[in-house]
C-alpha cells in the first residue's frame, strides 16, 4: 500500500499536479500542467479532469469512475491488492481518452485544410491562449495535425485496458507502477529538460534541453512573410541605388546650354525702341532706331548681372550695383566700365533675323567702338 501514496502518484499520473486533497486550481496552473504533459508526451487532462480541478474536486479517475490517464511508456503493473478477478474482468475497457484525443475540432480541421503548418512554439502559444480563455486545450491529434506530422497510431489499447480493468479494484495499485516507470524515464532524460518550465528562447541551451519545444525558428506566418518581403525589398532598393550611382560616376557631366545661334523673326516684327520679349529665353533685347536694328546682349559689363529695362525712365538699370545704361545700352552711371555688348546679327535665307550671341561686338573703355562693324547691326 506504500505505492499508493500521493507522492508517488503525483510523480506519475498527476504530473506536476498536487495530490488529493488539493485546493481548486486556476486556468494558469492547469495550462502549465497541460504544457508540461505535452512536452513529456503524457496524456493531457480531459475536460472532465479540468472541470474537477477548477471545482476543487477529485478528478473522475481519482474517484475511480473513469479510466486514468496512464503514462504511455509504462506497462501496467499487475493488481497487487486483493481485488476480485470478477470485478476486473467485468469492467469494460475505456477508450474515451484515446477517442477524445483523436478527435480534431472543426476549428483545427479548417486550419489544417488551409494548408497552414504550425511550429511547436505556435502550438504552445495557442495552448497558453486557450488556458487564459478557459477553453479546452488542444489534444494530441490536433497538435499532431497542426504540426503537420504524420499521425501516430493510438496508444496500445492492451496496457490501457489492463490498467483500466485493474483500476476499479485497486486504482492506486496500478498507477504507482506507471508513475514509477515515468519517474525513471524522466530521470534518465536529464535534469534540465525535466525541470524547465516555459518556452525557452530559440537557440539557447535551455531550448535544446527542453526537447525542441522552442528549438525551431519563427513560424512561416503571413506577417513574417510580409516582413521578410519588406526587408528584402529595402535591401534590393539600396543595392540598386548604389549600382546606379556607381555607373553614373563614369558618365560625363554634360551641361546642356541653349543654342548660341537662333532666329528671332522678321525685321518688320519690331518697332522703334526696345523689345524685351527674348530676354528670358535668349538673354537679349532687340533695339530698333530709325536707321538700324541691333541686338544688345543683356549682361551688365560690371560684374555680369542682368539689368532691367525701365520704359518709364527709358533706360536699363542694373539691380546689383546700380549701373545705368541708356536705351542703346551705353553706360552713363554706376560702376559699369563700358556699354553692353551687341550680338552678331544677319538675315537668314528665309528673311528672318539670325542672331549669334557667341560673336559679340564691344566698345571697350578708351578704345574704338566695334558697334559700327558689319554684323553688329542691320540697316533698316
Ligand atoms: S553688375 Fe551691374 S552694376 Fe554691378
Amino acid at each position: 500500500m506504500a505505492d499508493e501514496s500521493p507522492k508517488s502518484v503525483a510523480n506519475g499520473v498527476l504530473g506536476h499536479l498536487p495530490p488529493w486533497p488539493r485546493p481548486a486550481l486556476n486556468n494558469s496552473v492547469i495550462g502549465m500542467e497541460q504544457a508540461y504533459r505535452q512536452r513529456k508526451n503524457l496524456t493531457p487532462l480531459t475536460d472532465e479532469d479540468i472541470a474537477a480541478l477548477k471545482a476543487g474536486e477529485q478528478m473522475p479517475w481519482e474517484r475511480g469512475e473513469t479510466s486514468a490517464p496512464a503514462a504511455s511508456p509504462a506497462p501496467a503493473a499487475p493488481p497487487a491488492s486483493a481485488a476480485p478477478p470478477a470485478q476486473a474482468t467485468a469492467t469494460p475497457p475505456a477508450p474515451a481518452a484515446a477517442s477524445a484525443s483523436a478527435e480534431i475540432s472543426p476549428e483545427v480541421a479548417a486550419i489544417v485544410a488551409a494548408g497552414k503548418k504550425w511550429s511547436r512554439s505556435t502550438v504552445a502559444a495557442e495552448q497558453a491562449r486557450r488556458n487564459r480563455k478557459g477553453l479546452s486545450a488542444l489534444n494530441d491529434a490536433e497538435v499532431t495535425a497542426l504540426l503537420g506530422e504524420p499521425a501516430t497510431p493510438a496508444a496500445a489499447p492492451a496496457p490501457a485496458a489492463a490498467a483500466s480493468a485493474a483500476r476499479p479494484a485497486a486504482p492506486a495499485a496500478a498507477r504507482p507502477a506507471a508513475a514509477q516507470a515515468t519517474v525513471a524515464s524522466a530521470s534518465a532524460r536529464g535534469t534540465e529538460a525535466n525541470t524547465y518550465v516555459g518556452t525557452p528562447a530559440v537557440g539557447t541551451s535551455k531550448a535544446a534541453a527542453a526537447g525542441g519545444v522552442a528549438s525551431v525558428g519563427p513560424d512561416d506566418s503571413d506577417v513574417n512573410q510580409g516582413r521578410r518581403r519588406f526587408v528584402w525589398t529595402a535591401v534590393a532598393a539600396f543595392l540598386m541605388a548604389w549600382f546606379i550611382a556607381f555607373f553614373r560616376f563614369f558618365l560625363p557631366r554634360t551641361l546642356f546650354e541653349p543654342a548660341t545661334s537662333f532666329k528671332i523673326g522678321y525685321p518688320a516684327d519690331y518697332g522703334l525702341g526696345v523689345d524685351t520679349k527674348w530676354q528670358q529665353k535668349y538673354r537679349i533685347w532687340v533695339d530698333r532706331t530709325p536707321d538700324r536694328m541691333f541686338v544688345i546682349y543683356a549682361r551688365c559689363t560690371h560684374l555680369g548681372c542682368t539689368p532691367d529695362w525701365k520704359p518709364s525712365e527709358n533706360k536699363f538699370k542694373c539691380p546689383c550695383h546700380g549701373s545705368g545704361y541708356d536705351s542703346e545700352g551705353v553706360n552713363f552711371e554706376g560702376p559699369a566700365p563700358r556699354p553692353m555688348d551687341r550680338a552678331h546679327v544677319d538675315i537668314a535665307p528665309d528673311g528672318q533675323i539670325l542672331v549669334d550671341v557667341s560673336r559679340l561686338y564691344q566698345w571697350p573703355k578708351g578704345q574704338p567702338s566695334r558697334f559700327n562693324d558689319p554684323g553688329a547691326y542691320l540697316p533698316v
